[in-house]
């Protein structure tokens, strides 16, 4: 259990492509282990591996609907489209809005390599598209309509 510090824009791990987990091992848990502690500490709705240094396809998602780790996620599919606010932990300070499906169907593994499907709607559903971009090095300020500062 420990907190790891989040890397911020500007920073080059957060533009490269995160490798897929091979390894279900201790290695990855205590991964796990540490972003849960990360992303509840700076109450954000998620955090994925290059945030905190790692360029895992892993990433966390914190939300009403649950607490959520995804291992190696994809997008199946994808339905409509939704227009709304998105912030990062490793943007701070600046809000934007970016167009988003309104609901995304993400395979992935969990933390024991087992196979799981999630049916992911609004604000759930901007979490996941949002974290699996980071695995790409992708950044939502790339994709927002307007970008501003808000302290
Ligand atoms: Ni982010």
């Amino acid at each position: 259990m420990a907190i790891r510090n989040i890397v911020q824009e500007g920073d080059p791990l957060l533009r490269k492509i995160s490798k897929p987990v091979e390894a279900f091992d201790d290695r990855l848990a205590t991964l796990l282990d540490d972003m849960k502690d990360t992303v509840k500490k700076a109450k954000g709705a998620g955090l994925a591996g290059p945030q905190v240094g790692v360029l895992k396809r892993v990433c966390v998602i914190d939300l009403p609907e649950g607490y959520y780790e995804f291992v190696n996620p994809v997008i199946l599919s994808e339905k409509g489209k939704q227009k709304g606010q998105e912030g990062c932990l490793s943007v701070r300070g600046k809000f934007g809005y970016v167009v988003r499906p309104k609901q995304v169907t993400v395979e992935y593994y969990n933390r024991l390599g087992e196979k799981q499907t999630v049916v992911a709607e609004g604000f759930f559903a901007r979490a996941c598209c949002h974290e699996i971009d980071h695995l790409d090095g992708v950044l939502y300020v790339d994709k927002a309509s307007e970008v501003w500062f808000d302290k």
